[in-house]
């Protein structure tokens, strides 16, 4: 993730929330078919290898995870710099293998062993210093047809699940839809159209680009001539149940990816828009502009607590110039003034412009 971006937001949650405000920052949460890839995607969004992926149901409860982000300190104790921590098991896990050990535990303790889906979500916190405080959600994907333990209406169960995440009007969405399958049967785009519309806070992510049959590109989606969304279709080329069998690192996938864009004779000029790395940014770019959607209010607040201060301050009067209650509020029209001044310093001191 952008290191200015992450800065920023930093400071502006520190600022907001001496206010006694919040800087809510929107969830982010995938949806698609079983097996369209978004596990694979969420994972490159963070950067690190934690997910359970695979063919057939392997996300099979709502995994709510949230990044927080944590500086690096100067403590010689603190071995780890990044770790994760669940809500259902008081233990820090800094193995991240471990991580995904313990998602697969307790899929299998609350959803059982045989591909039954559950509402109930897994909590894990993600401390980092590499993140933004920001959440993610990965999502069961849609199915038509029950199998194992499935009830017959599984189908039904997982959309209404799924709606539960994205009908939140602070939720972008990621809809992933797999560039080998026709994008008219994309359950992903479907079930966004519903909650969104107007297409505004809705990304297409076009995975498995790699799996297209010879002759046939998907240059027309990607350019966005067959489906209208206003942040545009993004693809991406993610690692092979091959790759991760042969533990390929995120890194050369990065690169594989990279080179996949870059001489592809569809894709060649377009590639500076694809890829996991264009997606990060266009990412970073809709929380960008979440955040300035954000500024007038904030300005609203400090302009009333500042108000406040001052006529507190007045209400003093004269009569107690040295008392307590005088200093008091001399206190709190200095700290608001300084919250004025970080506030200003932090929208000023970073570009709000980072594409
Ligand atoms: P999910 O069910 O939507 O979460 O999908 P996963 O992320 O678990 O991926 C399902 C399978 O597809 C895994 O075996 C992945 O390795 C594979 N996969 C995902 N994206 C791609 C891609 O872009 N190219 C290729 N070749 N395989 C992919
Ligand atoms: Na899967
Ligand atoms: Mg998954």
């Amino acid at each position: 993730m952008d290191a200015d971006l992450i800065k920023l937001v930093n400071k502006l949650q520190d600022t907001f929330a001496n206010l006694g405000g919040e800087l809510d920052m929107p969830q982010l949460a995938v949806v698609g078919s079983q097996s369209a890839g978004k596990s694979s995607v969420l994972e490159t969004i963070v950067g690190r290898d934690f997910l359970p992926r695979g063919s057939g149901i392997v996300t099979r409860r709502p995994l709510v995870l949230q990044l927080i982000h944590t500086p690096v300190t100067e403590n010689p104790t603190q071995t780890y710099t990044e770790w994760g921590q669940f809500l259902h098991i008081d233990k820090r896990f800094t193995d991240f293998n471990e991580i995904r050990r313990e998602i697969e535990q307790e899929t299998f303790r609350v959803a059982g062993q045989n591909k039954g889906i559950s509402k109930l979500p897994i909590h894990l916190r993600i401390y980092s210093p590499n993140v933004l405080d920001l959440t993610l959600v990965d999502l069961p994907g849609l199915t038509k047809i029950p199998v194992g333990d499935q009830p017959s209406d599984i189908e039904r169960q997982i959309r209404s699940l799924v709606i539960d995440y994205i009908s939140k009007p602070n939720c972008v969405i990621l809809a992933v839809s797999a560039a080998n399958v026709d994008l008219a049967n994309s359950e992903a785009l479907k079930l966004a159209r519903q909650v969104d519309p107007q297409g505004r806070r809705t990304i297409g992510v076009l995975t498995k680009l790699d799996l297209m049959d010879a002759g046939t590109n998907a240059l027309d989606i990607l350019t966005g001539r067959v489906y209208p969304l206003k942040l545009g279709f993004i693809g991406v080329v993610n690692r092979s149940q091959a790759d991760i069998n042969a533990e390929k690192s995120l890194q050369d996938a990065l690169e594989t990816e990279a080179e996949f864009f870059r001489t592809h004779p569809a894709y060649r000029n377009i590639a500076h828009k694809n890829g996991t790395r264009y997606l990060a940014k266009t990412l970073n770019q809709v929380l960008m502009n979440h955040i300035r959607d954000k500024l007038p209010d904030m300005k609203a607040r400090l302009n009333t607590l500042m108000g406040q201060a001052q006529q507190e301050l007045n209400s003093f009067g004269d009569a107690a110039i040295y008392g307590d209650k005088n200093q008091q509020g001399a206190l709190i029209l200095r700290l608001m003034t300084q919250f004025a001044r970080d506030f200003v310093a932090s929208i000023e001191g970073t570009s709000m412009d980072i594409s």
